[in-house]
């Protein structure tokens, strides 16, 4: 006969053992950062991701993920307009679908960052 406590026990160890894959996907996939239908092809939007303002762009290829800090001297940049991001400091320009600077002050282009869809979300790492 099997006691309550046992079926306790294994009921709650199922339990853990379910959760955890899940766990362990959702860190391989990052941090979720949005809907995919909150950005349509060929326009991007600005997020928090874990305090940092990241900026995500879709392209019919997929959507791309850069940090959205100028790299001038680090203000917050918008969404872009046209494929463009301009940094509302000193107005330095960067492409939205390479991160690359195209005009200055900013020269380095944005940090990179990976983007990642999974059931009607992107993951930002
Ligand atoms: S901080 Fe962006 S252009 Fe200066």
């Amino acid at each position: 006969m099997t006691s309550r406590r046992a079926v306790l026990q294994t009921g709650l160890l199922g339990a853990l053992v379910a959760f955890l894959p899940g766990i362990a996907e959702a860190k391989a996939l990052g941090t979720k950062a949005c809907k995919v239908t909150d950005i349509a092809v060929g326009q991007g939007k600005v997020v928090t991701v874990s305090g940092n303002p990241v900026l995500i762009t879709r392209t019919s290829k997929g959507f791309k993920a850069f940090s959205a800090k100028c790299t001038h001297q680090g203000c917050t940049i918008p969404a872009p307009v046209n494929g463009t991001s301009t940094c509302p400091c000193h107005r330095a320009q960067f492409n939205a679908t390479t991160g690359a600077a195209t005009h200055g002050p900013a020269s380095k282009s944005l940090a990179k960052k990976t983007a990642t869809v999974s059931a009607g979300y992107v993951y930002i790492k």
